[in-house]
């Protein structure tokens, strides 16, 4: 990789040491899920209307297919599709007996393609990749591929402050030459929403409702949490606090499918 290159996301999917370590990383979330993952899940139960009884659900970023197990689990009736860029992530999901009946793909988000067909689709960390214009091509791929009514759930980092718009670089071991990470405004994502046929939206803004373990400052950026004085569970990624939110909207009746 070259140090003037794009730093994105995907200039990352070749580097397998990279992935096998990550992919190791997501094992610790197979028997204790993670508590926004058990949000995500309550979130598209309540979601759904009462004619969904199987409902077809696609996970976009699944890696190593966590939020898919516990879906599995907590909604057994549903159908489960999952797409992700990394090929190794991909083989561990296909290689694990509980996900035998999901129908995972390696794909890239941004180049989905087919009717509407899922009642319910999920963005679980992964839309900060893409920068505005990515996100747009993104929540229009993702409003066709809904049925009428159905719910896009993303659990992502919004701003509040609906001027505000953040692009950050980071550097680390995981991506020694920078990845850019991009936190837009509830405003912003709002109007971008509507504009591809979502209706409904809305933000919750999550606080981890347990303590995460500092990592120490030598190694790796993975997710902790500081209280603050009054209680509060900040969770941070190395040096910085993340405006986690979960994100709720539904396809309008009259979208484009
Ligand atoms: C931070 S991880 C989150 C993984 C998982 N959704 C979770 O919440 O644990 C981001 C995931 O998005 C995937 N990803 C990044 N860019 C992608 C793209 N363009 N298309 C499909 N998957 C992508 C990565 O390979 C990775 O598995």
């Amino acid at each position: 990789m070259s140090g003037t290159g794009k730093r994105t996301y995907q200039t990352y999917t070749d580097n397998t040491a990279y992935f096998s370590e990550y992919d190791r990383y997501q094992e610790r979330y197979r028997q204790e899920p993670r508590e926004s993952d058990k949000l995500i899940v309550e979130l598209i139960r309540a979601g759904l209307r009462s004619h969904q009884t199987a409902p077809a659900i696609l996970d976009i970023g699944c890696s190593t297919g966590n939020l898919l197990a516990l879906l599995r689990r907590e909604l057994p009736e549903a159908k489960l599709s999952g797409c992700d860029l990394s090929t190794s992530s991909v083989e561990t999901c296909r290689a694990d007996p509980t996900l035998q009946d999901v129908e995972i793909e390696v794909a890239d988000a941004l180049s989905l393609q087919g009717s509407a067909r899922y009642d319910a689709v999920t963005l679980n960390a992964m839309a900060f990749y893409f920068n505005d214009r990515e996100f747009a091509r993104l929540l229009s791929a993702v409003c066709r591929l809904l049925r009428t009514d159905g719910l896009l759930v993303a659990f992502d980092w919004f701003t509040p402050f609906q001027h505000q718009q953040i692009q950050m670089m980071e550097r680390s071991l995981g991506h020694p030459e920078g990845v850019t990470y991009h936190i837009r405004s509830t405003a912003l994502v709002e109007r971008m929403l509507s504009d591809v046929g979502f209706t409904e939206a809305k933000f919750r803004p999550f606080e981890l409702p347990i303590d995460l373990p500092f990592p120490g400052t030598d190694g790796e950026v993975v997710s902790y949490t500081q209280r603050t004085a009054t209680g509060q569970r900040l969770c941070f990624r190395g040096a910085f606090v993340q405006p986690w939110y979960h994100l709720v909207a539904r396809k309008a009746s009259g979208a484009a499918s």
